[in-house]
């Protein structure tokens, strides 16, 4: 795959067409950025860029407009937020094609940075209309795609585009796939992956293409129990995917004693922040819903992360959002931080879990990847990579 340093000694003077995951959470009723961690990975490859000269065009998407300009997906405050990031003035087009993204990227002075609007503002984006990709590539003279959070998408902007262009990866991409490749490619022994979330469904793939790799699969979250009713352990009124209990079963005679499941429970009768919280060991009593792995399944995924070269971590191991749930969750963030062994977060709502701790510098990659990274551990070829190759 190239990278960006492949066009080095060519940049200066040229517009760089960089196509970047901007999709940034934010606050529901305020519009805020919640989160700006994908607009921080992305700095070194734009610096690099425009430390060269190169005059930096950058798009992405923001949300799912499904094809219509809706203005709450403006990229115009991830706008701002960049320039806050880069100390630069960052110039704002109110299309990503069309009369003014043109004249907007012809004024473009050497070492300056324009940002797009949506491009999922237009329906090309998402069915890689050739056109819509076309007219993008007139924007520019190099490609560049640092978008690792929509790489699993073959969209205009992040396939398409790389038809027209000398195309090449960012630093971001670049770290994403070294890091991730080492989970699915001669990874390290002893490896220990931490799966969690809610649904079995969501991470099938995953689940089959590293249970043939890992020594452990440590499984908690509202998934866990999908595992353990179909291994007839009472469950209670926790939520089960019925639909997944014969792929539950696939998994664990494909896993054996690879898959180490929860031993204990934190349970409530419903699901809010003052209700009733009761540890319960090994099964869940009717009338109780379990939301959190306990204390003694902490320690047994523990001392197992402890032993581990290298470790892989997907999804929550309990309903976090809820502090009296969140206990499970916070442990295994703080034992992959303090483990010696190469530690791997899967992007989403894992490493939201990792940033509100402030551990994100003590784990060696934190994925900026959800469908993206699931896909990639999955085993799949993304698009959006696979057309720089
Ligand atoms: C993500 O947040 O996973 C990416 O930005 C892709 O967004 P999408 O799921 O709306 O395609």
């Amino acid at each position: 795959m190239k990278t960006i340093r492949d066009f080095d000694g060519r940049l200066a003077g040229k517009k760089v067409l960089m196509r970047v995951d901007f999709n940034v959470p934010l606050d529901k009723e305020t519009g805020a950025i919640t989160n700006d961690l994908r607009i921080r990975m992305a700095l070194p490859t734009i610096r690099y860029a425009l430390e060269r000269g190169a005059r930096v065009i950058l798009m992405s998407h923001l949300g799912r407009p499904k094809g219509q300009v809706k203005p709450e997906f403006s990229l115009k405050p991830v706008a701002r937020r960049l320039g806050e990031l880069l100390g630069a003035d960052v110039k704002f087009a109110p299309d990503c094609v069309g009369p003014e993204a043109r004249s907007a990227a012809d004024a473009l002075g050497d070492g300056e940075v324009l940002m797009l609007e949506n491009t999922r503002f237009h329906a090309g984006e998402e069915e890689n209309d050739p056109e819509m990709s076309r007219q993008l590539a007139a924007l520019g003279d190099f490609y560049v795609n640092d978008a690792f959070g929509t790489a699993h998408r073959a969209h205009a902007s992040t396939a398409g585009v790389a038809e027209h262009l000398p195309s090449a990866a960012g630093f971001l991409i670049e770290k994403e796939v070294d890091y991730l490749s080492r989970a699915t490619t001669d990874p390290d022994h002893p490896y220990v992956a931490v799966m969690g979330g809610a649904k079995v469904s969501d991470k099938i793939q995953v689940l089959r293409n590293l249970l043939g790799k890992v020594d452990a699969m440590l499984v908690g979250g509202a998934m866990a129990y999908t595992f353990l009713k179909q291994q007839g352990v009472e469950v209670g009124d926790s939520l089960v995917e019925e639909d997944s209990l014969e792929v539950a079963g696939e998994l664990l005679e494909q896993g054996g004693e690879k898959i180490v499941l929860p031993v204990d429970h934190v349970c409530a009768r419903q699901i809010e922040a003052d209700a009733e919280a009761r540890s319960f060991d090994d099964e869940v009593p009717a009338g109780w819903i379990g939301l959190d792995v306990g204390p003694r399944t902490v320690e047994l995924f523990k001392q197992k992360i402890e032993g581990a070269a290298l470790v892989v971590w997907n999804g929550p191991l309990g309903y976090f959002e809820i502090e009296q749930f969140a206990a499970g969750t916070e442990a295994i963030a703080r034992a992959l931080a303090d483990s010696g062994a190469t530690t791997i977060v899967g992007g989403g709502e894992t490493a939201e879990a990792v940033e509100e701790l402030g551990l994100q510098d003590r784990i060696s990659h934190v994925s900026t990847g959800g469908g993206a990274s699931l896909e990639f551990l999955g085993g799949e070829v993304l698009p959006g990579i696979a057309a720089l190759e």
